[in-house]
């Protein structure tokens, strides 16, 4: 598995200059397209659907598209944004009914399957769950917004994620999304993650590859500390 992915979170970028702004992106070395869907119903905001993930697929946009819904219900939807290019698609437990048949949604549309749990979900869940993911996204703030600050205590919820991921010995990517900047980036992938979402440390910056090239420094020094 490789060791540092670096999802940008197109919430943050100008959506006037979409196509634009995802190419320059990913030019400035970020791996991922994160994808934001919100409904102003499981949260307080509106967004992007799949005909906006299709737009960008149209574009030619070639990177992985991380969809991560903050939609309720959720199932409906998930073939559309199937056929719209995703690559990954994330949901959060609280808005399916039927967490496991959602997983299996997921997956026999041909895209990647994640799960996401909010700062006060407990990780139980993943009990069972963990061996259908391909992904265990972690908010590090409460979905909705971007440009919030790191919640701490989802630090000690990585390390405890982590620690499931790797006896569990499944090849399931551990994300963190919510307040990831160069300056934590260190401390989160010391907990354990190694899927790093980025909205306003990237987009609001004037030099994109210079934010991401930092992530990744930080990220790389971690890692050749021996714990
Ligand atoms: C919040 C979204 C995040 C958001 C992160 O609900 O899921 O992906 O864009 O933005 P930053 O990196 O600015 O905290
Ligand atoms: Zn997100």
């Amino acid at each position: 598995m490789s060791d540092c992915i670096i999802a940008a979170s197109i919430l943050s970028a100008d959506f006037a200059r979409l196509g634009e702004e995802v190419d320059n992106v990913l030019a400035a070395g970020a791996d991922w397209v994160h994808f934001d869907v919100m409904d102003n119903h499981y949260v307080p905001n509106l967004t992007i659907g799949p005909m906006v993930c299709e737009a960008l697929r149209k574009h030619g946009v070639s990177a992985p598209i991380d969809v991560h819904l903050m939609i309720e219900p959720v199932d409906r939807i998930v073939p559309d944004f199937a056929k719209a290019g995703a690559s990954l698609i994330s949901f959060h437990p609280e808005a399916s009914r039927h967490v496991h048949r959602t997983i299996q949604l997921i997956k026999s549309h041909g895209c990647r399957a994640g799960l996401v749990l909010n700062p006060a979900t407990p990780v139980d869940i993943l009990d069972w769950a963990l061996p259908d993911l391909d992904l265990v996204l972690l908010m590090s703030v409460n979905p909705g917004f971007g440009g919030q600050a790191f919640i701490a205590s989802a630090l000690d919820k990585l390390r405890m994620v982590r620690d499931m991921i790797d006896r569990s010995g499944w090849p399931v990517r551990l994300e963190i999304d919510g307040g990831v900047k160069v300056g934590n980036i260190g401390e989160i992938a010391a907990a354990g993650a190694d899927t790093f979402v980025a909205g306003s440390a990237i987009f609001g910056a004037k030099d994109y590859a210079k934010v991401v090239a930092a992530m990744r420094r930080e990220v790389a020094a971690v890692k050749q500390t021996p714990a």
